[in-house]
């Protein structure tokens, strides 16, 4: 707590919309970072000294090193779905609760994942790239002919609310047969309702047309599609990541997208993001966009409200609305 007042201290780890640091400033004594200074992990434990929240973004780490230095710390509020920026064990064992945003963005990430897939599929970037170049001097019988979206086969691994958004996309407005892959099978009458059907995941990859991520990131989930994984897919597929792009082992995914041993890729997230692998940039049949899967104006305020709505309801009233880790925080210490 500030001594000066009897509210509590809060940090915006990064800009934000005006109208979310307004309304914070109603309840807590903010420090914002409206200037978006990209602060390293011992500027952002020097700064939360004294906080008893920050809203954080993906690109904060919240570990144990930095809880250990923080120890007034009792919410940590992410403005994303993902939250492979926690250590929630860590924060739990500190007693720090962690938030995530989970809902107001599944249709938007979804239209972005079908964007990717249709862009990647039908070479629309490549043919852009090429028509503004000065390239195109006369029509071809199989000038940038692409593959079928409409009528395939959609493989989705990680079949949550996003992963059930784009299978409705692809089953509804596509005509296309939905396999999925995820840690637990859905009940029956979901599985009926989306039209999907449940496959191990290499029945997935060697019999989709395309294969679309949108599973969680987690430690076990890293490079889950590597030349192993690339190599089952079919010659003519597609494949698109929008959940974390550490998914995917760029390197053997530039090489397969080199060699031509699948179509195209379409990716919203890399591994060592804002910087991109510089094979995956080198190559002409990979659409890539700066991690935006989120990003249209109504989303992301929702996405900042409730964050924002997080960090009012603990702080001021020991109760969040998107908890993360509140059973792990009200379990008695051993
Ligand atoms: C965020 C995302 O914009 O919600 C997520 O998990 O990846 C994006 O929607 C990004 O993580 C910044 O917080």
């Amino acid at each position: 707590m500030n001594p000066s007042s009897a509210r509590p201290a809060i940090l915006l780890a990064r800009a934000i919309f005006p109208e979310v640091v307004d309304k914070l400033a109603a309840h807590f004594d903010v420090q914002a970072n409206q200037a978006d200074e990209l602060w390293p992990p011992d500027e952002l434990a020097r700064r939360l000294q004294g906080k008893q929240g920050v809203f954080t973004t993906g690109s904060e780490r919240i570990d144990a090193a930095l809880l250990r230095g923080c120890p007034g710390l009792k919410i940590c509020a992410n403005m994303a779905v993902g939250y492979n920026n926690f250590d929630l064990p860590a924060m739990s064992a500190a007693g720090v609760l962690g938030t995530n945003t989970p809902g107001v963005l599944t249709e938007t990430t979804a239209d972005l994942g079908f964007a990717l897939l249709l862009a990647a599929a039908r070479r629309v970037t490549e043919g852009e790239h090429f028509l503004r170049a000065g390239h195109w001097d006369r029509w071809a019988c199989d000038l940038l002919a692409g593959q079928d979206v409409h009528g395939s086969t959609l493989g989705i691994i990680g079949m949550g609310r996003i992963g059930q958004a784009i299978a409705r996309r692809g089953a509804l407005g596509f005509g296309m047969k939905v396999i999925y892959h995820n840690r637990s099978r859905l009940p029956e009458a979901d599985e009926a309702a989306l039209g999907a059907r449940y496959v191990r995941k290499a029945e997935l990859l060697r019999s989709a047309d395309h294969v679309l991520l949108a599973l969680p990131y987690t430690p076990e989930a890293r490079h889950g599609i590597g030349a192993a994984e690339l190599a089952l897919m079919k010659p003519g597929a597609t494949l698109v990541n929008i959940a974390r792009g550490g998914l995917i082992d760029e390197a053997a995914l530039a090489q397969a997208l080199r060699e031509g041993r699948i179509a195209a890729a379409g990716l919203d997230v890399f591994e060592g993001e804002p910087q991109v692998h510089p094979g995956l940039l080198a190559c002409a049949n990979v659409v890539l966009t700066p991690h935006i899967g989120s990003a249209t104006l109504r989303t992301r305020k929702a996405m900042a409200h409730l964050a924002a709505d997080n960090l009012i309801g603990y702080l001021t009233e020991s109760r969040a609305l998107t908890p993360l880790n509140l059973e792990a925080l009200n379990q008695p210490t051993p």
